[in-house]
């Protein structure tokens, strides 16, 4: 109801979602057609193509793991034997054998099907090779796309524009030059409805294995030798198996968790994360900053800070790439700080591009140093209104490009990462660290990187 339908009715509207296709809304709830439309109409408010659209909506009620339903189902399915078919399995990772199985069943992964799996895949190296194992008896490797929403997103997409349909950047793009990266995503949301979800999961789990992994992939991967899907994919899989391990023995010194208390969040009091389980006690994290490496040559030595976390002051996601500082100043104390040039990206909101340059303060009074942005808002500078990344990504389903999706081996690759700053996590024993909501998470998280006389980047400088 939140990003796919929308996403899908602003393909239709746009005239890239025939009217003779079908979406089919599944759950175990007792829906009836009618029933769906009507919420669907009431999540997607107000559209000019809304009446339309809603006549391509049907439901059924199924439960994966009883028989009732899935004969009509695929007798539904049968009316269209020559379509593309999406299975999107927007379930829990536990879900996804079951409804597979059932597919494979009804021969429902014959011919122009396909299998979307919502990350994360399993919550550990084990249980994703489960996963992966047994979806792949039933759908091939290319029929399997496992998405990852932030690979959809119009700045991620333009950051292989930048760095590879310009001359600029290139000989710069290494750690020579590039003094460190920062990754953030924050987010000023809370727990919301998905306790059931989350409370298992955690921040590690639901964001850095996948999304934060995957923007550090599109940073530091290599040149590929063509936008072609394995292309990529080959490239994105060389940089995770080159993360430098944390483990027990650094976790504490490379990683901050945390978890957010009552604060005020979008200028309202918010309750705490364990106020919003009701009590149910929880050593999940909320907030993760990690300070990651990339053992490579390009790479050595350049640290890689990632941080993400729910209830920060505000929704803001963005890569910065700050370079190395100049190696001798010309300029009088007098002339001002000398700042590093810093190549911001931001996702959202304000999707856009800035490179932050020293320039000389115009006008008489002596030479004095301005650090100032070279900026690119893409909506201003396009006039257009972004895509969400999801009407990207489910098209490329429909017509069969896995370019931006994560293949096997990536998501194994991201395991093999994550899956010990986990095992140090439980093996130390330590609760996360509280925040208030509205704050940038744990002062810990501040310290990890001004240890290294680094700062968490701000958007004035
Ligand atoms: C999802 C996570 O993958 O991404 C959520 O499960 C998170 O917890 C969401 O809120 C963030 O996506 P976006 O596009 O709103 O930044």
């Amino acid at each position: 109801m939140r990003k796919l339908l929308p996403a899908l009715l602003h393909r239709f509207a746009d005239g890239q979602i025939p009217s003779s296709s079908r979406v089919i809304g599944i759950a175990r709830e007792g829906l009836d057609t009618d029933g769906y439309r009507k919420q669907a109409r009431a999540a997607l408010g107000e559209h000019p193509h809304l009446e339309a659209f809603l006549e391509l909506l049907h439901y059924r009620s199924l439960d994966a793991r009883a028989d009732k339903g899935w004969d009509d189902f695929a007798a539904l399915l049968a009316e269209w034997p020559d379509h593309v078919r999406v299975f999107y399995l927007s379930t829990s990772p536990e879900l996804f054998v079951d409804i597979c199985n059932r597919l494979g069943g009804y021969g429902l992964n014959e011919g122009k099907s396909r299998v979307v799996l919502e990350k994360p895949i399993g919550r550990d190296l084990e249980s994703a090779n489960q996963i992966n194992d047994a979806v792949g008896q039933v759908f091939a490797e290319s029929q399997t796309y496992r998405i990852d929403h932030y690979l959809g997103k119009e700045t991620v997409q333009n950051l292989l524009a930048l760095r590879f349909g310009n001359a600029l950047f290139e000989p710069l793009w290494n750690a020579e030059h590039i003094d460190h990266v920062q990754i953030t995503v924050a987010e000023t949301l809370g727990l919301g409805r998905r306790a059931g979800y989350y409370d298992r999961a955690g921040a590690l789990r639901d964001m850095v294995q996948n999304h934060l992994l995957q923007l550090l992939c599109m940073v530091a991967m290599e040149p590929p030798s063509s936008l072609s899907p394995n292309a990529v994919r080959d490239e994105k899989l060389k940089v995770l198996r080159s993360l430098t391990p944390i483990d027990e023995s650094n976790a504490a010194h490379l990683t901050v968790r945390g978890q957010y208390r009552a604060g005020v969040a979008d200028g309202q009091s918010v309750p705490g994360y364990l106020d919003e389980l009701e009590g149910k006690p929880s050593s999940t994290e909320t907030f993760v900053a990690i300070k990651a490496e990339i053992a490579n040559w390009r790479w050595a030595g350049v640290p890689f800070y990632l941080r993400t976390g729910k209830r920060l002051p505000e929704r803001m996601s963005e890569i910065v790439v700050a370079f190395k500082p100049v190696p001798h100043s010309i300029f009088n104390p007098e002339a001002g700080p000398l700042h590093q040039n810093r190549l911001v990206l931001r996702l959202q909101p304000d999707e856009g591009v800035k490179l932050w340059l020293t320039i000389k303060h115009p006008g008489p009074g002596g030479l004095r140093l301005r650090h100032v942005p070279l900026d690119m808002s893409f909506a201003e500078a396009f006039g257009v209104q972004q895509p969400d990344a999801y009407e990207r990504l489910l098209l490329d389903v429909v017509r069969g490009n896995p370019t931006l999706f994560m293949r096997r081996d990536e998501v194994e690759a991201a395991w093999q990462w994550a899956g010990p700053i986990l095992a140090a996590w439980a093996a130390g024993g330590e609760p996360p660290r509280p925040y208030a909501s509205g704050t940038w998470g744990p002062s810990a998280a501040v310290a990890l990187i001004e240890r290294d006389g680094r700062t968490w980047s701000e958007d004035n400088e």
